[in-house]
Parts: structure tokens; C-alpha cells; sequence
């Protein structure tokens, strides 16, 4: 999770390029991360090349720009950038030429993903770096069938991609180590918030525990427990409002006051016995399906899914600037833009 991913002995040297030579990006797929990707690249100033085969591909990313740049507006993201410097094409390798980076966010189809890497591979030249979007599959199992596995790299963002500052990266066993350490660079050049890790974990990092509330969460609307609307108070009136400051961690140092986590866990050690978590999935029946999306659809209260995103970015942006502010009230503007906050090409 920190300074390198050992080298594989059969990785091949890779003849990288600077950071700063790149200017051109190429999204492979733009639905609501591809897109939300492309937006970020266009505010960090680059020139964004896109390649997806659903046939209203364009007007989709059109809507998810022209929504997502008021938000970079806000945060002084972009200066001096162009909105409309992107391009759709219909062919896959006129869509990577001249770019020096590569973000794929297909479908999460695990073989879908292995054609399509092994697509790309085909035809990007092999000092390129690719980044998958991926939530969950690692880069050995989706390279299984590219020609130049060391560039391929695993670069996980959060939704939306033009907001949430983490990416976690980590290769695959044949990627090669400078290809991890070129992405994690590249990533952070654009202000990410980068994890790079050591070792392949499905989910990675948050997703993993992402995914333990989720699971407990569907229990709950199974079990007749808890509404999708209790759920979800539970963590933003709770636990959710200590989050952008400390994570889950530091949460429980503080919870063992002043005597910190050796008392926390001195305490609520034997909790970790109790029946306060199920984690297995449950099985998504049809009833639960229709009981968990009737009851987003009674938490959304008319709202549709624009309105919802507005307020979701409008709420992202005025607790990444407060939470800069009050980690650092000295330079809180910086702070709440980006780690670095002139990044680019
Ligand atoms: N939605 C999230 O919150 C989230 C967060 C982080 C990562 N991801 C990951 O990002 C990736 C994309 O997810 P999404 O939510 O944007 O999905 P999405 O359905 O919104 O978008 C997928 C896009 O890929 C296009 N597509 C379909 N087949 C393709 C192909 N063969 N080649 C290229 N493009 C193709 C579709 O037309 C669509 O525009 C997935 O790997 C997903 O796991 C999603």
C-alpha cells in the first residue's frame, strides 16, 4: 500500500513518457464514469479523445459535462480549460491515437473487459499506460489475453470521478512496477488522492468496505429491520458526519477517549464476538430487489436523478472545502481544490 510493487523478472522495460508530454487522454467507454473521468481530464486541461459503442455515447457525455463543470467551477478547477475539448470516435484506434494515457471504464463484465483490454492492447502503442476503472476485478485476471500486460494497471476512482479525489492503483501480476509507479504519478499530477497498493485484493481497499455496510444494510431491509430511509439517516446524521475528517480508524482512537484505541479495544473488544454483523451477502430475491428500490424511490421523494446529483455535488463541495478549512485553516483554498492544485499538462 505505499513506496513499490516488486517487479515481475519478465516484465519488459518500458520506454515511458514524461508526464508533462502528456495532453491527450483516451476514454474507452463514457457512461457515468468514463464521462465522469473525461470531465476531470478537460478541467485539468487535456485533450480528450473517447471511444463507446452505444450510439447516443455523445450526448450523454455532452449532459454529463456540461453538469459536472459548474461543480469544477466551484473549486477552481477550470482555469484555463477547455469544456469542449473532447471527441467521439467511432474506432477504437483512431480514439487512442496521439493519447498518452488510456482509462478504460467498460461495463464490469469480467470477459467483456478481457476483449476490450486485449482490444486496446492491440492497438496503442505498448509504452502507453492503460488504467481500468474496474470496482472489483484484478489487472492479472482481466490482462489474461493482451500481448503487453506490464502496462496494464488497475486506476479505481469513485463516483463521481470529477469530485471524489481517491484512485486506487495496483498491477497485475505482469505489470510492471514503473507502469504502477508512472500511473500513481500521473494520477496524483492531476490532484488524485492515490493509493497504490502492494498486492491484488478483489474490491481493493474501500470497496471492501464499502461493501460490508452494504451487505449488512440489505440484510436489514430483509430482515424487516431497518427502511432504506433509516439506513441511510443512520450514516449521514451519524457516523457518515465524522468520516470527511477521520476515517474509521481514527473514529475509534477517539472513541476510547483519552485513552485512545489501546482502550477502545481494551473495551469493545468482545463486542467483536457479538452478533453485530452478518457480512455473507444476502440473497438479492426479487422481493428484496423491489423492496430496496421502492424504498430509494419513496427516500428520493420526487426528486429525480439529476436533481439528486446536484445536491450530491453541491454537498461534496461544501465539505471538501470546510474539511480543508478546518484541517488547515491557512491554506484552505488549496486544500479544498485538489492536492495539487496545478496539475495538468
Ligand atoms: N458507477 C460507479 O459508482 C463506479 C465507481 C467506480 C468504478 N466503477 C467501474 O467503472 C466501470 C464503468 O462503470 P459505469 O458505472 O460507468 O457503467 P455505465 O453503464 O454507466 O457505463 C458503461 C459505458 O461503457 C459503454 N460500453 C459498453 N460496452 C463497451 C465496450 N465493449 N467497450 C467500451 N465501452 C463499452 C457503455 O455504452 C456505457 O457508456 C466499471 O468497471 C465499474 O465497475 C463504477
Amino acid at each position: 500500500m505505499t513506496e513499490s510493487t516488486p517487479s515481475t523478472p519478465t516484465a519488459p522495460s518500458l520506454d515511458l513518457s514524461a508526464l508533462e508530454d502528456v495532453t491527450t487522454v483516451a476514454c474507452v467507454g463514457a457512461g457515468t464514469i468514463g464521462g465522469g473521468w473525461a470531465a476531470y481530464f478537460l478541467a485539468r486541461g487535456f485533450t480528450v479523445k473517447v471511444w463507446d459503442p452505444a450510439p447516443d455515447a455523445a450526448e450523454r457525455l455532452g449532459r454529463l459535462v456540461d453538469a459536472a463543470w459548474p461543480a469544477l467551477r466551484q473549486l477552481d478547477m477550470v482555469d484555463g480549460a477547455a469544456e469542449d475539448a473532447w471527441t467521439v470516435h467511432a474506432d477504437l484506434a483512431e480514439a487512442v491515437d496521439g493519447a498518452g494515457f488510456v482509462q478504460e471504464s467498460a461495463p464490469e463484465d469480467l470477459a467483456m473487459k478481457r476483449r476490450l483490454l486485449a482490444d486496446v492492447d492491440a492497438v496503442t502503442p505498448p509504452d502507453v499506460v492503460v488504467g481500468s476503472s474496474t470496482s472489483g476485478f484484478g489487472m492479472t485476471e482481466m490482462a489474461a489475453e493482451v500481448d503487453h500486460p506490464e502496462r496494464f494497471v488497475v486506476g479505481h476512482p469513485f463516483n463521481p470521478p470529477y469530485l471524489i479525489p481517491l484512485v486506487e492503483v495496483v498491477g497485475g501480476e505482469s505489470t510492471a512496477a514503473e507502469a504502477v509507479d508512472w500511473a500513481a504519478a500521473f494520477y496524483t499530477r492531476l490532484g488524485k488522492s492515490v493509493i497504490r497498493m502492494d498486492q491484488e485484493v478483489p474490491g481493493f481497499i474501500a470497496n471492501r468496505l464499502q461493501e460490508a455496510l452494504w451487505r449488512e444494510a440489505l440484510h436489514m431491509v430483509d430482515h424487516g429491520e431497518a427502511t432504506v430511509e433509516q439506513i441511510d439517516r443512520s450514516i449521514t446524521e451519524g457516523p457518515g458526519l465524522r468520516w470527511p475528517m477521520q476515517g474509521p480508524m481514527l473514529t475509534f482512537h477517539l472513541a476510547g477517549g483519552e485513552g485512545g484505541m489501546a482502550h477502545m479495544l481494551d473495551h469493545f473488544g468482545p463486542s467483536l464476538k457479538s452478533p453485530w454483523t452478518r457480512l455473507d451477502a444476502p440473497e438479492l430475491t426479487p422481493q428484496l430487489r423491489d423492496a430496496v428500490v421502492a424504498g430509494s424511490d419513496q427516500a428520493a421523494d420526487g426528486r429525480g436523478v439529476a436533481e439528486l446529483i446536484a445536491e450530491r455535488d453541491a454537498g461534496i463541495i461544501a465539505i471538501r472545502k470546510l474539511s480543508a478549512e478546518a484541517r488547515a485553516p491557512a491554506d484552505a483554498d488549496d486544500g479544498a481544490a485538489a492536492p495539487t492544485p496545478d496539475a495538468g499538462p
